[in-house]
């Protein structure tokens, strides 16, 4: 995990347009940060999927169509701090489903409060937590004999380029059996006064989450950002439907990082490219699925239309 953080950093500074993966945000400061993004007024996004989770889980179970007699492997890639799929979570349980639940997540800390916290509201709930990138932890559903529904929720997919979006469809894809299901939390596309604040809230802490990346990278890799010199700057492409995240380098100068032996140069203005947003409707969804047996066999939205639970079935 270590030398595949200092590789990914390396490349990702040492491009010509620089860049550091969101995919480590999450330590535990970050873990902890995105809990307050979640909660911030500004950011409808777990709101909204909350909404459905909570107001419409016999309709999503419906939609997943399931047979009480059969045992299920519930996975879900990002799981994060479970808050929504507990509510699926509790009904899958109070209805008598033969379930075992297995959230997936590159942060240790989130998996372990995760189980801990289950283990403690849901003590019925079987939990196999595992820790790893979900882009390698794919291939792992392959020997499930079971039916298989996947959770990729949160707009996780957002945060994935569409060709690596599409090239994410194709593996899950090739790992799951025909009948498996996957719900598809993402967010829709929308005007920039309501996507553009969800990651500039007023308090900063979208602010701190990104420089707690570099702060990370100063503490794990023994490096010399000077944190107070990069600004956060998101930007939203209303066009396009995707919001991204930058920090910029306020002056001219020059970072170590020791564990590398390496010198990076920043000029004054210089942009990290640090998160992409892709918001999405059924036309941009249909165009990541094309080439994969995946099909979109249900959809529900949020009372305000904000952000949408696909039900995909592999055919
Ligand atoms: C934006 S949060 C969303 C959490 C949850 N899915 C939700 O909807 O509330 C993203 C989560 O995915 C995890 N994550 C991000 N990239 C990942 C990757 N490539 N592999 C595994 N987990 C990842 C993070 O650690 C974090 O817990």
């Amino acid at each position: 995990m270590n030398h595949n953080f200092q590789k990914d950093i390396n490349a990702g500074l040492s491009a010509s347009n620089k860049t550091l993966s969101s995919k480590y945000f999450y330590d535990k400061i970050g873990d902890a940060l995105f809990v307050e993004i979640m909660n911030m007024p500004e950011y409808y996004l777990t709101k909204a999927e909350l909404d459905i989770f909570k107001n419409q889980n016999k309709e999503l179970i419906n939609a997943l169509k399931l047979d009480k007699t059969t045992f299920f492997e519930l996975v879900e890639l990002g799981a994060g701090d479970g808050t929504k799929t507990k509510q699926l979570l509790k009904a899958l349980d109070d209805l008598n489903y033969d379930f075992r639940y297995a959230p997936i997540d590159i942060s240790d800390n989130a998996l372990k409060q995760l189980k801990t916290s289950i283990n403690k509201e849901l003590p019925k709930v079987q939990t196999e937590p595992k820790q790893g990138d979900y882009f390698d932890v794919l291939g792992s559903l392959k020997t499930a004999e079971h039916p298989i529904v996947v959770l990729f929720l949160g707009s996780n997919i957002g945060n994935l380029p569409d060709a690596r979006a599409k090239e994410f469809i194709q593996k899950l894809d090739k790992n799951l059996k025909i009948g498996d299901k996957v719900v598809l939390g993402v967010d829709l596309i929308k005007p920039k006064s309501v996507v553009l604040p969800a990651y500039n809230d007023a308090q900063g802490i979208t602010k701190r989450f990104n420089l707690n990346l570099l702060a990370r990278i100063n503490k794990e890799l023994d490096a010399n950002f000077d944190i107070e010199t990069f600004e956060h700057q998101p930007e939203y492409n209303e066009d396009e439907g995707i919001a991204r995240s930058f920090l910029v380098s306020t002056k001219d100068q020059t970072v170590t990082i020791n564990s590398l032996e390496k010198t990076f140069t920043f000029k004054k203005g210089e942009k990290i490219h640090m998160e992409t947003s892709r918001k999405y409707n059924d036309q941009i969804l249909n165009g990541i699925l094309q080439g994969s047996a995946l099909k979109i066999t249900g959809r529900l939205t949020d009372s305000k239309d904000l952000f949408a639970d696909y039900i995909l079935m592999k055919i």
